[in-house]
């Protein structure tokens, strides 16, 4: 009995489907409604299930299913000829205004921060420095050890660091490629290692992934004034002729003496504003002279050896070039920030 109205309404809908006019989308849509819409013949026979044995049960669902199949692909093949029946009619009577302008196809633009990576290799390459960049893992030995930070160091917590296994880590800043550079080179060189780096850290100036840039020149006779002649002019270069840079003392357990380097505010020039906090000067980024241990740890020897090494980060100086006020936004891919540059 059951099975004898499954027969009877696939017939139905076989016959109905016959009669329509197969160049009209919205009669074969109205047929797809009335089986399988929410109150379609189709979907009420499904809704007969919970009266049925149990014995029963299996074999019917078993068939409704079959019909829903059956119908729903009837369907979508009647709508795909009257698509195409509905386009030939279109190209033979209608005329086609060959001078109608297309679609706009919008050019993409680079990222600022993809931008800012570029400038610094420029710079740097421009000056002799080779590019290298590094890896995103990095042993203890190389985030740490061999830069000189002690084993009870608090940038090694698991509060600050990403672990992916016992003593293996999300890099937490790029100075780790200076030693694989210096396990690998001798004397002279200079180098830059610009790379993503990974910290446990997420607010408006400081987000779990952003971007550094390393750098580090070794030679006889390098001295702290180079340093600082290399990153005036850079700051030029990336900021403007105006820009002035000054070097307050700080710590690195890599460096010996250390600094942290300070540009004159991109926005009052100096003259102290909100987004200095009224003091006129913004911090760029750390550096120093390659501590004689950092040396002994990679073959250097540090009594023939000075060097100077320096590090910043992308993200601030992108944000600082384009005012932009949350370090999120460089990473949100939101188009409406995006398509600004
Ligand atoms: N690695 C430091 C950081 O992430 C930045 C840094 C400071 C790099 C001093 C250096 C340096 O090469 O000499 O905060």
């Amino acid at each position: 009995m059951i099975s004898k109205n499954i027969q009877e309404l696939k017939a139905a809908f076989e016959a109905e489907l016959k009669l329509v006019d197969l160049n009209a989308s919205t009669e074969i849509d109205a047929i797809r409604v009335k089986y399988l819409g929410k109150k379609g013949l189709v979907t009420g026979l499904l809704k007969q299930m919970g009266t049925l044995s149990d014995a029963d049960r299996p074999l019917f669902g078993k068939k409704v299913n079959d019909l829903k199949t059956f119908v729903t692909s009837e369907i979508e093949r009647a709508l795909s000829v009257a698509k195409e029946a509905a386009l030939n009619q279109k190209l033979e009577s209608g005329f086609i205004d060959y001078t109608l302008p297309a679609d706009g196809i919008g050019a993409g633009s680079t990222h600022p921060l993809y931008d800012v990576r570029e400038e610094i290799i420029d710079f740097f390459a421009q000056m002799g420095f080779e590019v290298d960049f590094g890896r995103d893992i990095e042993t203890d030995w190389y985030n740490f050890e061999a830069l000189n930070t002690p084993p009870d160091h608090p940038s090694r917590d698991m509060q600050d660091t990403f672990y992916v296994a016992d003593k293996v880590m999300l890099r937490t800043h790029t100075s780790g490629t200076q030693i694989h550079y210096m396990e690998t080179h001798q004397p002279p060189f200079r180098m830059i290692a610009p790379g993503h780096v990974f910290r446990v850290d997420n607010d408006a100036t400081h987000a779990p992934m952003f971007q550094q840039c390393e750098g580090l020149i070794v030679d006889e006779n390098i001295s702290f004034a180079q340093l600082k002649g290399v990153l005036q002019v850079f700051m030029n270069k990336l900021f403007g002729p105006h820009v002035k840079t000054r070097f307050r003392p700080s710590f690195f357990p890599f460096t010996e003496p250390s600094a942290e380097m300070d540009v004159s505010c991109v926005f009052c020039d100096g003259s102290g504003c909100r987004r200095c906090k009224g003091t006129g000067w913004m911090e760029i980024g750390g550096c120093g002279s390659v501590d004689p241990n950092v040396f002994k740890n990679c073959g250097i020897d540090p009594e023939k050896y000075t060097g100077f090494a320096f590090g910043f980060g992308l993200d601030r100086i992108a944000m600082l070039k384009h005012a932009i006020p949350e370090i999120g936004l460089l990473t949100g891919n939101d188009q409406r920030f995006l398509s600004q540059f």
